[in-house]
């Protein structure tokens, strides 16, 4: 386990937090125009096994209709409108596959926290698409990924095929049974929402030497009080009032 913190530690949640349609290149391109080069998203597989931009597995809210993804192909999935929901402004703007992300983070030299999002079912498949693409793309030079999930197995899965990407393992509520699941994965960090961490739980985390990462901070007071406390790393919504050099 690590004790440093090697990544950003202001991280725009979903590309492009609150001001842009979320999973999407044009999220991506917001948090660009406000200064991010290091971004979340979350990364689930089509029916035909491609890694692709989505949060929910169920349409209806980013993307119109009422199917779901792990029963969808990647051709349909990527020819969907992920744009109109958020705004007539992003119209058209498509669901992107992962590819296509991981070349425009290459291209601009954005950070990549890769959350990967399994489907029911599909914890293992996902986390080993995921990291075998994500390995395959990595080129030297290339800062390297964090992954993250709330799926232990998917994250299992990733650390098969790709061990020297960095994983933290994501929880709502902090586990009793942490230390030992950071220890399963080879986890560097443990990622918490942070309105279940107290002062008290970020101090017994830190005190293990392993990184602590919170989402999703929205409040500059917030931000400030979990820096104090130790945290080493945020995701957030308010890319207009949290700037990536606010740490
Ligand atoms: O990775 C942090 C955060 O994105 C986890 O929750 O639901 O926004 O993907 P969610
Ligand atoms: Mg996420």
């Amino acid at each position: 386990m690590k004790t440093a913190w090697p990544f950003p530690r202001v991280v725009a949640h979903r590309g492009g937090g609150a001001l842009g349609p979320e999973n999407t290149l044009a999220a991506m391109q917001c948090g660009l125009a406000h200064g991010f080069r290091a971004v979340e998203f979350d990364v689930m597989l089509s029916q035909d096994g491609v890694p692709i931009l989505m949060h929910d597995e169920q349409f209806g809210r980013t993307v119109a209709g009422t199917g779901t993804v792990p029963t969808t192909n990647a051709s349909v999935l990527t020819s969907m409108d992920a744009g109109s929901w958020f705004g007539q402004a992003f119209a058209g703007e498509r669901v992107p596959a992962y590819r296509q992300v991981v070349e425009f983070c290459q291209q601009h030299r954005i950070w990549m926290n890769v959350e990967i999002k399994p489907a029911l079912g599909a914890e293992q498949a996902t986390g080993t698409a995921v990291a075998a693409m994500t390995l395959d793309m990595l080129g030297a030079g290339q800062a390297i990924p964090l992954f993250s999930s709330f799926s232990f197995e998917a994250l299992m899965a990733a650390k098969r095929v790709a061990p020297d990407i960095p994983r933290g393992f994501l929880v709502e509520h902090i586990p009793a049974d942490w230390k030992m699941k950071l220890l399963e994965l080879d986890a560097v960090a443990l990622h918490v929402d942070h309105k279940h961490l107290t002062a008290s739980d970020a101090a017994a985390i830190k005190e293990a030497g392993v990184g602590l990462f919170c989402y999703t901070v929205n409040t500059v007071e917030r931000a400030r009080e979990l820096l104090d406390w130790g945290v080493d790393g945020f995701c957030t919504d308010r890319i207009d009032l949290i700037g990536p050099g606010f740490a």
